[in-house]
């Protein structure tokens, strides 16, 4: 039966796993001094061996004969481990069971003590695809697990994950594995299979598949069908990369602000079905190599590119500024994250080529592009929603309550005259940009930022009210730094400046310090009486 390379050679014991010795060196001693911890994560990008390591530390803590913490590949366990038939490993695709039920099932199933093994392990995989109430259910057992009963969270997107699971876990960062060792590899898979492969095409390889050992098995199989001797020449054509001329086309009309030109040539892709997101990312790669041609000219080496495209890139980088490149790498970062989630993934695309035409250099705009647009876009929402923004002056430090606006209609039975300055009846609703809002924050103060994983935001008006997971938090909004770093942040991303109060999921409420006069309980009453779901306790 044929098996693809990338599987045949999945490393069975922790000295099989390349460039990633500060984690299999940590997992071999834990295992050998018997001192496993009850949950691992285990983050990193695609293809760096999470899931293969996962697999390895189950084997390990259950071998009957460990050595040196490594699983002996011999013993029934190991033996029935690797021809995935042991009944006390469970491997779940969160991908695919990513639902409250399916994290029950776990739950009851963790209870029962291993048929076979010491442990049971459950390994779970992909593990930011589950749901809120998912990793709620995960979080109960996670507390008080089992003692016969070990995690292995494995993802790609730990940012996902909730503060509070996190915090139960021990963490592994796989990093991107180095070209030399994917090369090492690659030699050493074709000296086993008899494949034809020089030097200098696995170097091509491994560049292209920036980091990722399972892309660059991928790739090396793709050569194969393709050619008996596999050189540079071999593995251009295998890749697709000969007949990439498009994406130089795309950005030499990005260059010279030729919008009709890009959708032309998006236009003929979509119609022979080019994915958009793989269009993208080849577009942010190439991208990237002319902010590498601009920030160091004389190390060709580091572009991820053939030697003939350099040319074509050096050529596009000639027209623009560094400034331009890297206004035009954000907008298509930025896109590579909306397109998952686009309703059309053409239009999103193609919005994402105007916007590459037209962008000029952030600094010739006087400061950030995207910000810019989120104020606009946030602008236009509010006015789309008959909402007037008060702007206050941006030094104005005094937080008092904005004069009732013409628009708001005063309701005078239920608000008597003391509070007639406050907005009647506030409509509190989930903060759309809190996501974004923390991204900007972990650039400014990722300390605090990392503290408010897992929160909530509400917003009315130019109120906003975070439910966080974590008390701790409240005492770091109490520094005024903390406060004005999220201010700023929430203001770059919407344009609105807004006046902050925070209480904990568990019930303990805090003002921010500057917020003296409206209490937060009564923040948090006005918020439910609105209909808005606040969460009490986990
Ligand atoms: N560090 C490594 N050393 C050797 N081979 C590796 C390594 N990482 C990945 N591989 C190869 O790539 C394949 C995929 O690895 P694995 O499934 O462990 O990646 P992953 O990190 O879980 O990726 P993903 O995030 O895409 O699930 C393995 O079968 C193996 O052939
Ligand atoms: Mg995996
Ligand atoms: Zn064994």
């Amino acid at each position: 039966m044929y098996t693809a390379l990338y599987r045949k050679y999945r490393p069975m014991t922790f000295d099989d796993v390349v460039s990633q010795p500060h984690i299999t060196a940590a997992l071999a001693r834990q295992v050998a001094e018997g001192k496993t911890a009850h949950a691992y994560l285990f983050t990193g990008s695609r293809g760096t061996g999470k899931t293969t390591c996962s697999r390895i530390l189950a084997k390990a803590v259950n071998c009957l004969h460990p050595i040196d913490g490594k699983p002996c590949l011999e013993c029934e366990i190991c033996k029935a481990a690797d021809a995935g038939n042991l009944p006390d490993i469970i491997e779940i695709d969160a991908a695919s069971n990513n639902g409250i039920n399916d994290i029950r099932d776990l739950r009851e199933s963790a209870l029962y003590t291993p048929e076979r093994c010491k442990y049971k392990v459950y390994i779970i995989d992909e593990v930011h695809m589950i749901s809120a109430g998912a990793f709620n259910a995960l979080l109960k057992i996670m507390e008080e697990p089992p003692a016969h009963v070990k995690f292995i969270l494995a993802t790609t997107e730990a940012h996902k994950i909730p503060a509070t699971i996190i915090s139960r876990c021990q963490r592994f960062d796989f990093r991107r594995i180095r070209d030399e060792d994917i090369v090492a590899r690659l030699m050493y898979v074709a000296a086993q299979e008899n494949i034809d492969l020089t030097e200098e095409a696995a170097l091509l390889i491994a560049r292209l598949s920036d980091g990722a050992m399972r892309d660059a098995l991928s790739l090396l199989e793709q050569c194969v069908a393709f050619s008996d001797h596999i050189d540079p020449d071999a593995v251009s054509n295998a890749a697709g990369v000969a007949g990439r001329d498009y994406l130089f086309s795309l950005l030499e009309n990005a260059a010279d602000g030729d919008a009709s030109s890009a959708i032309i040539t998006a236009d003929e892709l979509y119609s022979k079905s080019k994915d958009m997101s793989r269009l993208c990312e080849e577009l942010t790669a190439q991208t990237r190599n002319l902010m590498l041609i601009k920030t160091v000219p004389n190390r060709p080496e580091l572009l991820n590119c053939l030697p003939k495209e350099a040319e074509s890139l050096k050529a596009i980088a000639d027209k623009m500024s560094l400034g331009e490149i890297l206004s035009k790498l954000e907008i298509l970062q930025r896109t590579l994250e909306t397109l998952p989630r686009a309703v059309s993934k053409r239009t999103e695309f193609e919005m994402a080529l105007v916007r590459l035409c037209t962008v000029k250099s952030a600094e010739a705009l006087g400061g950030d592009i995207s910000a810019l647009e989120k104020r606009i876009s946030a602008l236009e929402r509010a006015i789309s929603s008959g909402m007037v923004i008060n702007q206050p002056k941006p030094e104005a430090k005094t937080l008092s309550d904005p004069q009732p606006s013409k628009s708001d209609q005063p309701k005078p039975s239920d608000n008597p005259p003391q509070q007639a300055e406050k907005k009647p009846a506030a409509q509190f609703e989930r903060c759309r940009d809190w996501d974004e809002i923390l991204d900007r924050l972990t650039v400014r103060n990722p300390g605090f930022a990392g503290s408010l994983k897992g929160s909530l935001s509400y917003v009315s008006g130019d109120r906003m009210m975070i439910v966080v997971q974590n008390r701790f938090f409240l005492s770091l909004l109490k520094a005024s730094e903390n406060s004005t770093s999220l201010q700023e942040a929430a203001y770059d991303v919407t344009g609105i400046k807004f006046r902050i109060a925070a209480k904990c999921a568990d019930g303990q409420a805090e003002n921010q310090p500057s917020e003296q006069s409206s209490p937060v309980d009564e923040l948090l009453k006005k918020a439910k009486e609105a209909g808005v779901e606040v969460e009490e306790g986990i």
